[in-house]
């Protein structure tokens, strides 16, 4: 008796948040002119910007590529309302480990993911320590929001990036929407503001980006 056919289905990644999908066309031509063979992600969350990084880097180059994530998967200050960080965070990395091995199965070519489980400075601490001074190629700064986490993070990845090489961070303009949450200490920009003003020399900016562009709107006399 001959059984009717199946129809299998690619396993699908399990993802909750999307808050990368939109910067893909930007990063499409930022990658297309870098090629990128060492990449360094600060915050993963669930893995949706380092799946795509391992789905997009080998087919850009020939040889090996390599991506270390760091996160503490303790969450940031835009995960901490309701219980969010105690009661999920744990199944974030769990999601995270299911999503990149899967990315990893279906890759083009072999990447090496290599994930540190710390805190960013930590993490950063020890790279210069193992003596990778100028090694990556794109360091992605998407962990804490905060800004002297994030001045931080900009400051120590900066001497592990090589001369040429394309440093991103992420929510250059995010803040908290709660009103008495809205406040300097608590967002990237003051501290992505004050990183490129004091490394000036040493930083030329990608022109053709949206975010020189800035529209603003009056909401308050
Ligand atoms: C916005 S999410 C990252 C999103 C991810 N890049 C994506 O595309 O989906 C920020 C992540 O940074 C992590 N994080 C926050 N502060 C951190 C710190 N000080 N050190 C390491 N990771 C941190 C959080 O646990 C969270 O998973």
């Amino acid at each position: 008796m001959s059984e009717a056919p199946t129809t299998e289905t690619a396993p699908a990644f399990e993802f909750t948040e999307d808050w990368f999908s939109r910067h893909i066309p930007t990063w499409n031509r930022i990658l297309a002119a870098l090629k990128p063979t060492r990449i360094l992600e600060i915050g993963s969350f669930e893995g949706r910007s380092a799946c795509y990084l391992i789905e997009q880097c080998p087919k850009l180059v020939d040889g090996p590529v390599s991506i270390t994530c760091v996160d503490n998967w303790q969450g940031g200050l835009e995960h901490k309302a309701g219980g969010f960080v105690e009661a999920v965070m744990s199944e974030v990395e769990r999601r995270f480990d299911y999503n990149t091995r899967l990315a990893l199965g279906r890759s083009a070519a072999p990447v090496s993911l290599r994930k540190e489980k710390r805190d960013s400075r930590d993490a950063l601490a020890r790279l210069i320590a193992s003596g990778q001074a100028e090694s990556f190629d794109l360091i992605y700064i998407d962990g804490s929001h905060e800004a002297t986490d994030v001045l931080t993070d900009a400051v120590m990845a900066f001497p592990l990036l090589r001369v040429g090489g394309t440093l991103i961070f992420d929510d250059y303009v995010w803040s908290d929407q709660a009103p008495q949450r809205r406040e300097p200490s608590r967002m990237p920009k003051p501290a992505i503001d004050a990183f490129v003003n004091i490394f000036h020399r040493k930083l030329a900016l990608y022109q053709w980006l949206p975010l020189w562009q800035f529209y603003v709107q009056k909401v308050a006399p």
